[in-house]
């Protein structure tokens, strides 16, 4: 086992939580041929096979599962370490990796600016994505803190409320169709929709499904700041958060009272229960803990 390295059990861990090679490859920015030597070398340094694939998919044979507890061991205390070694640095050092989904990129870079200058040694990194994007970044474990409205339903997920997030239904300026009435009322109009996959989109489809509303001719547009300018030039009705406006008052759109609107939920940051908090991840929480909640 001379030649057992960190290196060769982080890429078993990955390629295992991901369940595929292409996957693990892309996680760990590697290229796939490199993920399956690995795996060889792993494999031939054990002496037993450690994966077998059933129906497309990677199971672990004994030997497998006995190496992923261990991964698991060792890559947890090897994390515990680092985070150790970055309090004895103190917060001013370490990396902050940020994941949020594309609404959220209106809250969180206002709360970027005053906390870099207070930590200006922290590298800080911003992903952005739809829901589903940051679902799987989630999944790969690649970030520090996640930011959704609607976070996935899982027990190892530790979820902190801090802000609410209202959806309101809006129209061009010279709208003069129905208004003060039900979204049944308004359903026959063309709805501007986000993309499947957007957590916007999710939060529709489960008030439309919970009311029976579909839409008559809806059009997908993959964008917040697409879907409020098309709107603000005539092309339709859209269900938008009402952060996606208040960056563009001038941006003329009008808002419906719609009975049941705005919908309103709240934006959770995400973390994994089995990944050791940074003091860089604790500052930052304790930062938009501090932010007003509406
Ligand atoms: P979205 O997510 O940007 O993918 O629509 C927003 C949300 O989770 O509320």
């Amino acid at each position: 086992m001379n030649s057992l390295t960190f290196r060769l059990l982080e890429v078993f861990e990955k390629v295992v939580e991901s369940g595929s090679i292409t996957a693990a490859s892309a996680a760990l920015s590697l290229s796939q041929p490199t993920v399956s030597l690995q795996l060889k070398k792993l494999s031939s340094i054990i002496g037993l096979p450690l994966l077998r694939h059933h129906q497309g998919k990677i199971l672990l044979t004994d030997a497998g599962e006995a190496l992923f507890k261990c991964a698991q061991d060792v890559l947890g205390a090897q994390a515990r370490l680092k985070s150790q070694i970055q309090a004895l640095h103190g917060v001013e050092a370490g990396s902050l990796k940020l994941a949020v989904v594309t609404t959220a990129k209106y809250i969180i870079p206002p709360l970027l600016g005053p906390f870099c200058k207070a930590h200006p040694n922290i590298d800080v990194r911003f992903t952005v994505g739809n829901r589903e994007q940051i679902v799987r970044r989630l999944e790969q474990n690649r970030d520090d803190i996640y930011f959704f409205s609607q976070p996935p339903d899982d027990p190892s997920l530790v979820t902190t409320p801090f802000k609410e997030n209202h959806l309101v239904v809006i129209a061009p300026p010279d709208y003069d169709g129905p208004d003060n009435c039900s979204l049944q009322d308004v359903a026959s109009q063309r709805f501007l929709l986000r993309e499947a996959g957007s957590g916007t989109r999710m939060a529709v489809e489960q008030f439309c499904g919970k009311h029976e509303i579909t839409f008559k001719s809806p059009m997908i547009i993959e964008s917040n700041e697409a879907i409020r300018l098309a709107v603000s030039t005539g092309l339709g009705l859209a269900i938008v958060s009402e952060h996606t406006l208040a960056q563009h008052e001038g941006e003329n759109v009008k808002k419906l009272t719609i009975t049941d609107f705005p919908l309103k939920t709240h934006w959770q940051a995400v973390t994994l229960r089995h990944r050791p908090n940074s003091p860089a991840v604790d500052a930052f929480m304790q930062a938009l803990l501090s932010t007003p909640s509406n």
